[in-house]
């Protein structure tokens, strides 16, 4: 059984980058979570943005940093000083244990909750040795490095087992996802919902997001 509420969570990747504050202003009154994509152009090819674009925008929005990085451990500081208040670093980045829990203490006395993604080819075992500590696990449904990609059906099962496994955990689904395959995050137990595109392309952005509401109530 998916916990609830459902959170949604845009991501500013896929909105005018020209206008930043103005667009998410467009959303404040409307989402739960801001997901803020940080890419290095060497974990995933595109670059992005970090801790300076992160410091400037204001938002009583909940700040959640995806790293798709080689080092989270480099970015963990300047994204908490920054105001993220949720950070999650890729599992694909941090192999071991120790390394994992490190980081996931860090970014909680940094005042965060902490979380790790999967990418779609990364099966569930792969985190078992920290899945009991964290306080989300993101599970990719499009290969990480660019917003407007085909959602990945595949990644559901990978989600239908994590949530047997961890039935109060927070499941973040984030790629392609839209008002045609929202609902399918859900029932498989995602709680929590990343959308970009979906969202930043819509004219009435407070509409898209209660299209994805709605369809997932
Ligand atoms: C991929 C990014 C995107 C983004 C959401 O690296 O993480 O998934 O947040 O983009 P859409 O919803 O446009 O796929």
């Amino acid at each position: 059984m998916t916990p609830r509420p459902v959170l949604i969570a845009p991501s500013i990747l896929s909105a005018d980058l020209a206008r930043l504050q103005d667009e998410i202003d467009t959303i404040e009154q409307h989402a739960d979570w801001l997901q803020i994509d940080v890419m290095d152009g060497h974990f995933v090819p595109n670059l992005s943005f970090g801790a300076p674009v992160i410091r400037c925008l204001k938002t009583k929005l909940l700040l959640d940093v995806h790293l798709m990085v080689t080092n989270p451990a480099d970015r963990i500081d300047e994204c908490l000083a920054a105001g993220a208040k949720h950070i999650t670093f890729h599992a694909e980045a941090v192999g071991s244990e120790r390394d994992r829990n490190v980081l996931i203490a860090r970014i909680r006395e940094g005042g965060a909750t902490a979380g790790i993604a999967v990418n779609p080819k990364t099966g569930i075992d792969a985190i078992d040795d920290v899945v009991g500590a964290l306080d989300l696990v993101l599970v990719m449904s499009v290969e990480p490095g660019f917003g407007g990609q085909e959602f990945l059906p595949e990644v559901l099962e990978k989600v239908r087992l994590l949530r047997k496994r961890s039935p109060g955990l927070m499941i973040q689904m984030d790629g392609g996802i839209n008002e045609k395959n929202a609902r399918l995050c859900v029932e498989a137990g995602a709680n929590n919902l990343v959308a970009g595109h979906c969202i930043f392309s819509a004219k009435d952005r407070a509409r898209a997001i209660t299209t994805l509401r709605n369809v997932c109530a």
